[in-house]
């Protein structure tokens, strides 16, 4: 991470070279899974500081899923100190947010928490799912809210809630996510914005209304959901105590609804308008297209969003991405040396090995909770790095799931923005690219959710007119990964191979 220093330095020296005032500076918040990522940026998108601040995340049984939001909002507050230590606080105009999407955080009458929240890649509500997609009907569910329910998604958790802990079900009086929990402790405002709200499975995306029958099916009222607002509205300021413990001195901060983070992280790579995709390689993998006008996967595999410039998406998810290669090196081969890990991958499109990359779950497309990873095709010349290298391609292939769904839609994608902390590796970003057959625009930030917030937050300080402005100033491309025809062919044959496996292996799982 690049000291505050050095970073001021090149900040002041290209605000000479394009002879640019600072209208302000923005806060983004990434409040990711593994970790909240958080950059402090000015009015031009040059980044002054980014840093990232780590907290547990708990696997209370198989499947499981949690953290203590007090955890995050800790984190917050240590790594908004940290940013703005070296800056002129009073330039500070606007916060805003991406955040891990669809985590049940539920709050009491004293806005207490009531017990750890209920995670985006939990499992446990494989029988309230069923319930929803079966009993009440995968066509209603889709009328209702545009989306069928997925183990992750926050009503199916509710309900799990309302059966399994029926004294905490009593007790709720707030439904947050994530975020929302931050922005809350920092203004007092109960908000959501509709891009996150999509992934509750309680809102109308189309119509961007709480869905009175979705609550009455889960066996709650309206009161208890937050107030709803587009990602780049102002909800408030900070509350003067807050802006106090964080050493600014006025309560003049404006806090932005933010986004959830795979709409956030399509702001921050300037995937807004028609037809654009964005490639998100973090713990979850998403691929991210934005419409212009609302539309459902009539297959239920694809979810059907609401996006952060106020139109619509469609987004495929994959519940471990960058997290899979996570845990095979640090888990199972004891390092964090990841580039050294892949330095000795040479031939692409010949591993004979595969990887499912299904270690807890798969929500996009196969809607299992059950599933679980798989290595396959071993023999005695099978490498350390052969098995690297299949990580990365089954993180690939997964992907691909998702992009056919949408290619059976008619829908065109031919090139792609791409971020994550997975991004990072020049070595999957090759695999990327030829296993999906995508040309892959790489960015100069690569901080996709924290830039999409503090972009967000710009808008709605006034910096900015509109999201898709603010894109086209702010998201630089500086790199392009092309497919190459012999490898794409290559990665094809391997492909049709890969999703042959799921299904013979689901009666298993
Ligand atoms: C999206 C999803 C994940 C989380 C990860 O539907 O569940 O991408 O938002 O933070």
């Amino acid at each position: 991470m690049k000291s505050a220093l050095i970073s001021r330095r090149v900040c002041s020296i290209r605000q000479k070279i394009r002879g640019v005032n600072i209208m302000g500076y923005y806060i983004g918040i990434d409040l990711g899974t593994s970790a909240v990522k958080m950059l402090l940026m000015d009015a031009n998108g040059d980044i002054i500081k980014s840093i990232a601040k780590e907290y547990p995340i708990y696997f209370p049984q198989n499947g499981w899923s949690e953290q203590d939001p007090q955890d995050w909002w800790n984190a917050v507050k240590a790594g908004i100190q940290e940013i703005t230590a070296f800056c002129d606080k009073s330039n500070i105009k606007g916060i805003s947010f991406g955040g891990q999407m669809h985590g049940l955080v539920m709050l009491d009458e004293n806005d207490k928490i009531i017990r750890p929240a209920i995670l985006w890649n939990d499992g446990r509500s494989a029988k309230q799912c069923k319930y929803l997609n079966n009993e009440i009907g995968k066509k209603k569910l889709t009328e209702y809210t545009a989306n069928i329910a997925f183990a992750g998604f926050t009503a199916p958790k509710i309900l799990w809630v309302r059966e399994n802990e029926p004294e905490n079900f009593k007790r709720i009086k707030k439904i947050m996510l994530p975020k929302d929990y931050i922005a809350y402790k920092m203004t007092g405002i109960h908000s959501t914005d509709y891009s996150d709200a999509s992934g509750m499975l309680l809102l109308d995306v189309k119509n961007k209304c709480w869905s009175k029958e979705m609550l009455k099916i889960c066996g709650i009222d309206e009161s208890v959901m937050p107030k709803l607002f587009e990602s780049y509205d102002v909800i408030g300021v900070l509350k003067s105590e807050v802006a106090k413990e964080l050493g600014f001195s006025s309560d003049s901060v404006k806090v932005i609804a933010g986004a959830g983070d795979n709409a956030a992280a399509a702001v921050g790579t300037g995937a807004v308008g028609n037809g654009k995709c964005n490639l998100s390689l973090g713990t979850s993998g998403t691929v991210f297209i934005t419409q212009n006008n609302f539309s459902v996967d009539s297959n239920n595999a694809l979810h059907s969003f609401a996006h952060a410039d106020g139109k619509y998406h469609l987004m495929g998810c994959m519940l471990s991405a960058a997290s899979c290669n996570k845990w095979w090196a640090e888990e199972i081969l004891q390092t964090r040396d990841f580039a050294a890990e892949q330095a000795p991958i040479q031939k692409l499109g010949e591993n004979n090995v595969f990887f499912l990359p299904y270690l807890m779950g798969e929500r996009s497309p196969h809607n299992n909770p059950d599933a679980r990873g798989v290595f396959f095709g071993m023999s005695m010349d099978t490498t350390r790095a052969d098995m690297t290298q299949a990580v990365l391609e089954g993180v690939a292939f997964g992907l691909r799931d998702s992009l056919e769904v949408a290619r059976k839609l008619g829908i065109k994608i031919e090139r792609t923005k791409i971020c994550g902390g997975g991004a990072k590796s020049p070595l999957w970003k090759k695999i990327i690219a030829n296993v999906m057959n995508l040309k892959v625009d790489v960015l100069e930030v690569e901080e996709g959710p924290s830039m999409g917030g503090a972009m967000l937050a710009a808008v709605g300080c006034g910096a900015y007119p509109d999201v898709e402005t603010v894109g086209k100033k702010m998201a630089h491309v500086v790199d392009t990964v092309e497919p190459e025809e012999e490898l794409v062919a290559k990665y094809e044959e391997k492909y049709q191979k890969f999703k042959k496996l799921y299904p013979s292996l689901k009666p298993l799982f």
